[in-house]
């Protein structure tokens, strides 16, 4: 049995959704009901009013509270004054409510945004975390009672996928993610690459998991428009990525892998020469 089961979407790009399967999400957690809806960002296209609205108004109407971080394309995409000096401005104002989730039993989460209006680098939608934000989101995540899962969101993959279909190129990514694996974070969800992927981080003791969700958009990466479901137990935690068949959502594919035993934290831990690292369970369905 789970103690908490969580919805886990990205990448909905409204005002370029697929309309049909963001429909059918929603009428899937209606049907499936969930703790909490989790969104790692892109939630628009381009950052417009009107993406805006129509994100909110599909938030408003699921049948659960959602939290919410910002992703690349959630700024005015091509005003680039605008998207230098106010990058936020209209996501804080659609979303700003929505950065935190509602106290639940049994969840310690905190929220980074990585994403950044400009960079001093041509290509400013990859992400960047800072150390500040890293200590945050570690401080947040450390309030959680014992045996809370420990869950940190936000757009980019901190680690390079192996095999994705693009790259985050997270200026402080590997780095943060190895403070996150020292500081016992059980999860980091992120977006962005619009392709399902769970693994563990290749630090500590290993059981830090990254796991990305697909996009609901229309700009498919080799993958099905699809979203996650993740069942967290006492001892595991199953990510089962559910793919849009054009008239109903079907596994796509299900990753089962081992929680960190809070008694058993060995941050220092790495594994002997010549052992493979625990990989992830992948069950396919
Ligand atoms: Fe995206
Ligand atoms: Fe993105």
């Amino acid at each position: 049995m789970s103690a908490l089961r969580l919805f886990h979407a990205s990448d909905i790009h409204f005002g370029g959704e697929n309309q049909a399967a963001v429909a059918g999400a929603a009428q899937w957690m209606a049907d499936h009901p969930v703790d909490l809806a989790i969104l790692s960002g892109d939630l628009t296209r381009e950052g417009q009013r009107t993406e805006f609205e129509a994100a909110r108004a599909w938030i408003d109407a699921l049948p659960v509270r959602a939290v919410v971080t910002a992703g690349n394309h959630d700024v005015p995409y091509f005003n680039i004054p605008y998207r230098a000096l106010m990058p936020w401005k209209r996501f804080d104002r659609w979303m700003g409510d929505l950065k935190a989730p509602p106290p639940l039993a049994g969840l310690a989460y905190a929220g980074i945004n990585t994403a950044r209006g400009v960079q001093p680098r041509a290509n400013w939608s990859k992400g960047q975390i800072s150390m500040a934000q890293v200590r945050k989101a570690i401080g947040r995540i450390r309030t959680g009672a014992p045996g809370a899962l420990k869950l940190i969101t936000c757009h980019h993959p901190l680690v390079e996928v192996v095999g994705g279909p693009m790259t985050g190129n997270v200026w402080g990514g590997p780095t943060a993610a190895e403070a996150f694996t020292a500081a016992g974070a059980d999860l980091v969800l992120t977006g962005h690459i619009h392709t399902p992927f769970v693994h563990a981080y290749p630090f500590g003791d290993q059981r830090t998991y990254a796991v990305g969700a697909g996009t609901l958009s229309i700009r498919e990466r080799g993958v099905a428009p699809s979203f996650n479901c993740l069942e967290i137990a006492a001892e595991c935690i199953t990510v089962t990525a559910m793919a849009w068949q054009g008239t109903r959502y079907e596994p796509y594919r299900t990753w089962r892998v081992d929680r960190r035993l809070e008694t058993a934290v060995d941050t220092s831990a790495r594994p002997e020469e010549g052992q493979d690292p625990p990989a992830a369970q992948s069950v396919a369905v």
